[in-house]
């Protein structure tokens, strides 16, 4: 990896963060951190559990601090938590280290990719298109307006999303 820098993947639940992560850090030869996990490494209970035992800003606080955290490091694919976005300040401190990379998808391909999963505390009473769509729509801006690099990802795989990003994170 000659390019200096961490990439942000960004992007609603389900938008893929994590598996692109995983083969973009493969091929760049990086480090990859999994945000979700750090969290729940540090804290050694489920995000769920955090959310219901702390409340929703106690993680949002945790979050902030890993992005600080994270002007430490060079050179890692770090995929962030779905909300990441909802704080300014966290775009402040991505684009410090790195570049935001927005992995987009359309509610009903969300859907299909979360319908199964009871890890996500923001949809588990609300697991249909409708909420999706409406809760993507009011982040919708902070989304494309925190995106340095947007990537749609419908009917893409894997390896198509990593060349499209590498392409376009090496010419930014
Ligand atoms: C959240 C997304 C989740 C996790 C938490 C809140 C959100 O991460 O951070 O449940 O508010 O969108 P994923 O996007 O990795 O599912």
């Amino acid at each position: 990896m000659t390019k200096q820098g961490n990439i942000f993947l960004i992007g609603f639940m389900g938008a893929g963060k994590s598996t692109v992560a995983k083969e973009l850090s493969r091929r760049l030869g990086c480090e990859r951190i999994e945000m979700d996990q750090l969290i729940v490494e540090k804290k050694g209970m489920p995000i769920s559990e955090i959310f219901s035992t702390y409340g929703e800003d106690y993680f949002r606080d945790i979050e902030t601090q890993c992005l600080i955290d994270f002007h430490k490091k060079n050179n890692v694919v770090v995929s962030c938590g779905g909300g990441v976005v909802i704080r300014e300040k966290n775009i402040k401190y991505m684009k410090e280290s790195g570049c935001i990379v927005l992995l987009s998808a359309t509610p009903e391909t969300i859907y299909e990719r979360v319908k199964d999963s009871d890890e996500r505390p923001i949809l588990n009473d609300h697991m249909n298109v409708e909420f999706i769509a409406d809760l993507m729509e009011k982040r919708r801006n902070k989304y494309i307006s925190a995106a340095d690099i947007v990537i749609d990802t419908d009917k893409k795989n894997v390896d198509e999303i990593c060349d499209e990003i590498i392409e376009r994170w090496e010419r930014a």
